[in-house]
């Protein structure tokens, strides 16, 4: 593999439950990639608060101040890794909210980024539905997402288990590998 020392990632759950079984995937991720030598920054949702975004808002209060840190540290980044919970069938409201108010400062935020998606569900289907929605939303905005996702089913048994989630380290290799190709010339922002 590629040595991804220079790769730089951020990293988000789209839950912020306790004992977020997304959380617990994303965090396994992480720090596979810390072994493998990337450097990343994780950002907890969970310390930020933002309102469900309404326009009359945004116009009245304007966009709250949580937002523009959170921009600008994925602003810097190579990469983003994201667990999120599939939601009836779709991603989840912190998910999508978070996007919104971001695409508020730049709507191309995550366009030059190497986009990783997981999702972790109790269930046997490992949250393709989601998933598929999640790669959706940001194949709309141009976003390279790394294919495939990594979806993962009875997530509290694999995860509970004692030991290494299956599959797991394989694609985190197989993303990082793709994320250092992928940085070496990532396309430029549309004006
Ligand atoms: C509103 C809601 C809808 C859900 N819909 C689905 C679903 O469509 N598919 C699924 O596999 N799990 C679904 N679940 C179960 C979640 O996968 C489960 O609660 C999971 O633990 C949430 O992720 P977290 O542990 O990271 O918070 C749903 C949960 C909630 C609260």
């Amino acid at each position: 593999m590629a040595a991804p020392s220079a790769l730089t990632l951020a990293a988000f759950c789209g839950s912020t439950r306790r004992g977020s079984l997304n959380r617990r995937l994303l965090h396994a991720t992480v720090e596979r990639c810390l072994n493998a030598g990337a450097s990343v920054d994780v950002i907890d949702l969970g310390e930020v608060d933002l309102p469900l975004f309404n326009q009359d808002l945004e116009k009245e209060r304007g966009i709250p101040a949580d937002v523009a840190p959170i921009q600008a540290r994925l602003d810097v980044v190579d990469g983003v890794l994201i667990a999120s919970p599939e939601y009836n069938g779709g991603y989840t409201p912190l998910f999508k909210n978070t996007l919104d108010w971001i695409s508020r400062i730049d709507h191309l935020t995550f366009y030059p980024r190497y986009v990783g998606l997981m999702t972790a569900t109790p269930g046997g289907k490992g949250g393709a539905r989601g998933l598929a929605q999640m790669e959706q939303l940001f194949h709309n905005v141009f976003v390279h997402v790394h294919e495939p996702s990594f979806g993962l089913g009875n997530a509290h048994e694999e995860l509970d288990g004692g030991r290494p989630v299956a599959g797991l380290t394989e694609w985190t290799e197989e993303y990082l590998e793709a994320a250092v190709e992928f940085a070496k010339a990532p396309p430029e922002k549309p004006r």
